[in-house]
């Protein structure tokens, strides 16, 4: 009986991973919430990442999604410091889903970049 339980104890646990990875990939973030930080994030970035406030402020749109999660986890962290986005990070107290839901929406948006191939 005991063996049945701790079998089922283990199934559960797999199951709630599949459901953390599924997660990642399409983060399924509370949308309002979400809404509210891209909305704090377009004051200094452009709406939709491609009009950043000064030429110091860096493009968001159509960086790779991966890139801007990592460069959020480091603020977050303090492995990386600006007196600005560390404090937008920590003001926001952007979640884990919220980084990959910003990161998605950021590398989506058509970047006025480009690259010259020669
Ligand atoms: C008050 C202005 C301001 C706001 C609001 C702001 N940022 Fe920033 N962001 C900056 C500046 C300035 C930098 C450059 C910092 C540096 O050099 O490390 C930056 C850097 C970044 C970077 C690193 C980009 C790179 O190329 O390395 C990312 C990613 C980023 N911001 C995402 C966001 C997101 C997502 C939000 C909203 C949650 C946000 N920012 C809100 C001003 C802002």
């Amino acid at each position: 009986m005991l063996k049945h339980i701790s079998l089922l104890v283990f199934v559960a646990g797999l199951a709630g991973m599949t459901a953390a990875n599924a997660n990642e990939s399409a983060p399924a973030a509370d949308p309002a919430a979400l809404t509210q930080k891209l909305a704090a994030c377009g004051a200094c970035h452009g709406e939709k990442g491609d009009k950043p406030l000064a030429p110091d402020y860096p493009m968001l749109a159509g960086q790779h999604a991966d890139y801007i999660a990592a460069a959020l986890r480091h603020y977050r962290d303090g492995r990386r410091n600006h007196p600005i986005m560390s404090a937008q990070v920590k003001a926001l107290q952007l979640t884990e889903e919220d980084i990959l839901g910003l990161a998605n929406y950021f590398s989506q948006q058509k970047s006025p970049l480009a690259i010259i191939h020669r």
